[in-house]
């Protein structure tokens, strides 16, 4: 059985003390009230080795936003998956649409991620979706198709099964746009059956598929009961106990 996931993505927001302070809220919020789903806050880098201790691992898992596409070495500034692995953090977010469209972030170079990710024994939050225009041509489809292939299908089924994938159409990421139920309904089992057709039914029947984008606690319910949708991935609403708290209780 696949999981049902609420993740949130802090992106860069939160100094260490309130990042800490915003993790140990929500752990407490939790602890009294246990959550129906799995819940992942995704940090920055410098937050992890604080906030992995400030939270009961059996109620909140802890991951990057990002890291680094080689194993280690003369690459100031980056940050390897083997270092996110020894914070005690056990997810990376990778391919997210602001590390494409800022950093420059390509299949090839998602694809090395996702190898180093999966080797320190991290599980990828994959990120695909398409943008405004994409949709308005109607092309979303083989845009996700291409984000998948670029990156995931030289994986084994094995592997594969190891991975989280959000589906974030850029259009509705921070902009209080969202996908309408049915549409994300038709996407995801659309990603679904992309997974089916290269690594099998069963691999495709228990892979999380999150949405993502402006997804919030008055949305969250009827975009989770879809079939296909299996929580979200949580960018503005993720900075505010009450509102990510909100959007976790959908599963009630
Ligand atoms: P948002 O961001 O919830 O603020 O739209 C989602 C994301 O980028 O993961």
């Amino acid at each position: 059985m696949r999981k049902n996931i609420v993740a949130g993505n802090w992106k860069m927001n939160k100094n260490l003390q309130e990042g800490i302070a915003l993790a140990k809220d929500l752990n407490a919020a939790l602890t009294a009230d246990k959550p129906n789903c799995d819940v992942i806050i995704c940090t920055p880098f410098i937050h992890l080795a604080s906030v992995v201790p400030a939270v009961d691992a059996a109620i909140i898992g802890v991951g990057a936003e990002n890291c680094a596409d080689k194993v280690s070495g003369a690459y100031t500034g980056e940050v390897s998956a083997e270092m996110v692995a020894s914070t005690g953090a056990k997810y990376v977010i990778l391919g997210h649409s602001e590390r494409r469209a800022y950093y420059h972030e390509t299949p090839e170079i998602l694809k090395e991620k996702v190898q180093l990710a999966l080797a320190n024994g991290l599980t990828p939050i994959f990120c695909i979706g398409e943008v405004l225009e994409e949709r308005q041509q109607g092309v979303q489809n083989k845009v996700v198709y291409d984000q998948l292939a670029g990156s995931l299908f030289d994986l084994t089924a094995e592997e594969f099964s190891k991975i989280v994938l959000a589906y974030e159409p850029v259009w509705a990421i921070g902009t209080g746009l969202t996908a309408t139920p049915e549409q994300a309904e038709e996407i995801h089992a659309y990603i679904r059956s992309v997974i089916a057709e290269k690594f099998g039914a069963e691999v495709a029947e228990n892979t999380s598929i999150l949405y993502g984008g402006s997804c919030k606690p008055s949305n969250a319910k009827e975009l989770f009961a879809n079939p296909n949708v299996d929580g979200g991935l949580i960018g503005g609403a993720a900075l505010k106990v009450e509102d990510f708290k909100g959007i976790i209780d959908a599963f009630k």
